[in-house]
């Protein structure tokens, strides 16, 4: 495929209408799975790692109606003993979320199933969600040791179990969470930080008996989910590479509508917050059990910043972005304590220092994050690699938008969260979706 290609635009006044959330779609699909009856989902987000999760579930027996271009989609649960075995291998694509939840959930379920995945999700460590669920009674094997995909699952009979994670993870959380639903006993996760809580509201709301106390999320087992029918709010991941783009250019406006602002996703706002930018939230409501708000982000005069400890958690898909920030904020930005960063959709450390250093900047990898002496003098457009990771994509894509010159960026992957990524931002550069 060719490389796509992003300049820098003199002004940018623009509205963007962001996409649905990537977890509380995944979640919505495979938790009404194994609700008794039929749920709707409004406004799921129709990209390639949604889809995976879908095609998975209807592999098992699920009802799934979501034809292409359809904005909404129904969910017909199974309850929660319910499932087929599948008659072939579960494909979950690029999608870390698919393959770590529903890990939890088939290893209750006395089938055999064989869960496999893209090159990057063969290569990501499995060993965090595997390790638990054994513990739990459940029968799974894997590659090296047990710790790589393709994931071998004869489920069975289960025991809860009190865990405390070594990492903050939404996705071994929500994976626990869901093998405890079907456990003898209580099953609790404590994290080191607080992670998303999307599968505590969801589940909760689905009639789940599940408390939260500080980090600890604790279910006991029971034989019934309600259906819930939601409609998905905002993505502030997908908001992310606006707000960042509005406040680095030296003249932009951008209101970004609809962006979910759950405190355990929002650390990118106190992360700009603390580095003098200058944004508000706007209509602040609630959609599909969570908070929501419009963001309008402008051009600013940005400070250097240090990010570590909770807030690492709650802003995880987006710190590649603040690396960007820092190439335009005076004095030292520092990332730590986010080795994490290192098993996402790829090593991002190692990403984003080549993609910002072919562009001009000075960015110091540390084993757990990165380092920045800015202002960097001028960004100059280059030809990077996003190899096929969709946050590096959008970074290159935004840095691109910065820099002085033209970038080509291959392999950029946005289609795994963002599939019109591309398409907005040529709209706010050409001022096509300029503001009301
Ligand atoms: C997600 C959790 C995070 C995040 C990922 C989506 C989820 O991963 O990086 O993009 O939907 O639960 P970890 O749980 O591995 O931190």
């Amino acid at each position: 495929m060719s490389p796509l290609s992003v300049s820098r635009p003199g002004r940018i006044r623009a509205a963007i209408d962001v996409p649905p959330d990537k977890s509380i779609s995944h979640r919505a699909f495979i938790f009404n799975a194994i609700a008794d009856g039929r749920a709707t989902i409004e406004h799921p987000l129709d990209s390639q790692d949604v889809r995976s999760t879908a095609t998975c579930l209807a592999a098992l027996g699920v009802g799934i109606d979501w034809p292409a271009g359809r904005a909404t989609a129904t969910v017909t649960g199974r309850g929660m003993h319910g499932l087929f075995e599948s008659e072939d291998v579960l494909d979950c694509g690029n999608s870390g979320t698919t393959m770590r939840l529903l890990t939890g959930l088939l290893s209750a379920h006395p089938l055999l199933s064989v869960l496999t995945g893209d090159a990057s999700l063969k290569a990501r460590p499995m060993a965090r969600v595997i390790s638990p669920l054994r513990k739990m009674g459940a029968h799974i094997h894997a590659r090296r040791g047990d710790t790589l995909a393709p994931i071998v699952i004869k489920g069975g009979d289960l025991a809860g179990i009190a865990y405390d994670s070594p990492v903050a993870s939404a996705q071994v959380k929500s994976a626990l969470l869901l093998a405890g639903l079907y456990a003898d006993g209580d099953t609790s996760v404590s994290e080191p930080g607080r992670s998303r809580d999307h599968s505590e509201r969801m589940l909760s709301a689905m009639g789940a008996p599940l408390v939260v106390e500080g980090a600890t999320a604790r279910v006991s087992p029971t034989s019934r989910l309600e259906p819930l029918s939601l409609r998905v709010p905002g993505d502030i991941s997908s908001a992310a590479p606006w707000l960042v783009l509005a406040v680095c250019h030296s003249d932009a406006e951008i209101l970004v509508r609809g962006v979910n602002t759950n405190s355990t996703r929002t650390g990118l706002l106190d992360i700009l917050r603390a580095m003098g930018a200058d944004f508000e939230l706007l209509e602040e409501r609630a959609a599909g059990g969570e908070p929501v708000a419009d963001l309008l982000v402008r051009s600013s005069r940005l400070n250097g910043t240090v990010v570590s400890g909770e807030l690492v958690p709650r802003a995880i898909d987006e710190l590649p972005l603040v690396a960007l920030l820092g190439c335009f904020a005076e004095g030292e930005t520092m990332v730590r304590d986010a080795a994490e960063l290192r098993a996402k959709e790829s090593d991002r450390i190692e990403a984003l220092v080549h993609i910002l250093g072919r562009m001009g900047a000075r960015v110091t990898a540390r084993p757990d994050g990165f380092t920045i002496h800015g202002p960097v003098p001028g960004l100059r457009g280059a030809r990077v690699d996003a190899i096929g990771d969709h946050r590096m994509g959008m970074l290159a894509a935004i840095a691109g938008t910065l820099a002085e010159g033209e970038t080509r960026i291959d392999n950029d992957a946005v289609g795994v969260s963002y599939p019109s990524f591309f398409q907005d931002l040529a709209r706010a550069c050409d001022g096509a979706a300029a503001l009301p």
